[in-house]
């Protein structure tokens, strides 16, 4: 059985940054919290709150000590409220959603009309209408932006993680919609060239295992593209949930992760269907000897 590892896989930029930040601020004498879990993988959460870096919900909870603001970002607010807090604030947000934040923030100060494409309860696209003000219209498919009335000038803004087809597709409503649309194309390429290597090998493979939280947006829809492509797909968390049964009679098994999956969750999911392909082998040449 042939393993085959799609070109870009597991952790982005930002997550990397954030991950790497957390992980810093374990070594000082502060007690660290991070505002939500840092990123949507469990087990990276619990491996940071064994070494001390907890995860809480809201500054409330934390009495005192160092604040982690994850890469999703948070509003203008958290940041003045744990500074009256007296609390030491590390900023993970990722450049990215920074950019996209201070895009919406730009777009209204401009007096514009300002579209923010994305899902309208994720935390980076809450963040960033934040930096506006709250002013944002979130669009999150065709038939919302269907709906927006004729404005004169708008601005738009997309979070990260959208996809390019759907962004195409909106903004060609959009441009009826104005006299003059100004769009800040924040789509990050991590998640694209993720998508793109997936359902690349997804075509080349028997099966493909997709490795991410089940909580992670991006992972989801990793697994989503691989199945759209007509391959059979399985999305597991860890090695734990892999099962032999799968891989029989498979001959290629293309593997690939969502950004919020460490190296090391990679590596032991390679080691397991390693184990498994020793284990198939042998029985079927159990199966032959007794032929014999
Ligand atoms: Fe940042 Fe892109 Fe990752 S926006 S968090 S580098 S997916």
């Amino acid at each position: 059985m042939e393993i085959r590892i799609a070109e870009n896989c597991g952790f982005c930029y930002g997550v990397k940054r954030a991950v790497a930040m957390a992980q810093k601020t374990a070594e000082n004498d502060f007690t660290s919290y991070t505002l939500g879990p840092i990123i949507h993988n469990p087990q990276v959460v619990q491996s940071l709150a064994d070494d001390g870096v907890r995860a809480v919900n809201s500054l409330e909870e934390i009495p005192d000590g160092q604040v982690i603001i994850r890469s999703h970002g948070v509003g203008p607010a958290i940041y003045k409220e744990a500074k009256d807090k007296g609390l030491d604030v590390v900023d993970a947000t990722c450049p990215h959603v920074k950019k996209a934040q201070q895009d919406a923030k730009s777009v209204v100060d401009d007096n514009m009309t300002l579209v923010i494409l994305g899902e309208k309860k994720h935390p980076e696209v809450i963040s960033i209408n934040l930096w506006a003000g709250n002013k944002g219209i979130i669009v999150e498919s065709e038939k919302d932006a269907e709906i927006i009335p004729f404005v004169e000038n708008m601005g738009v803004v997309v979070q990260t993680t959208f996809s390019q087809f759907k962004f195409q597709s909106i903004i060609g409503i959009l441009e009826k919609k104005t006299k003059n649309l100004k769009v800040f194309k924040t789509i990050c390429t991590a998640t694209q060239e993720r998508q793109n290597s997936a359902v690349e090998l997804a075509k080349e493979v028997n099966l493909m295992i997709v490795i991410g939280g089940k909580n992670s947006g991006n992972t989801n829809r990793l697994a989503e593209v691989c199945r759209d492509v007509g391959c059979t797909t399985y999305h597991i968390e860890t090695a734990a949930e892999l099962e032999v049964a799968w891989f029989q009679g498979v001959q290629t098994v293309g593997v690939t992760a969502g950004a919020s999956t460490p190296d090391w969750i990679i590596k032991e999911v390679i080691e397991t269907m390693n184990e498994f392909e020793e284990l198939l082998t042998a029985q079927a040449n159990w199966d032959e000897d007794l032929k014999k």
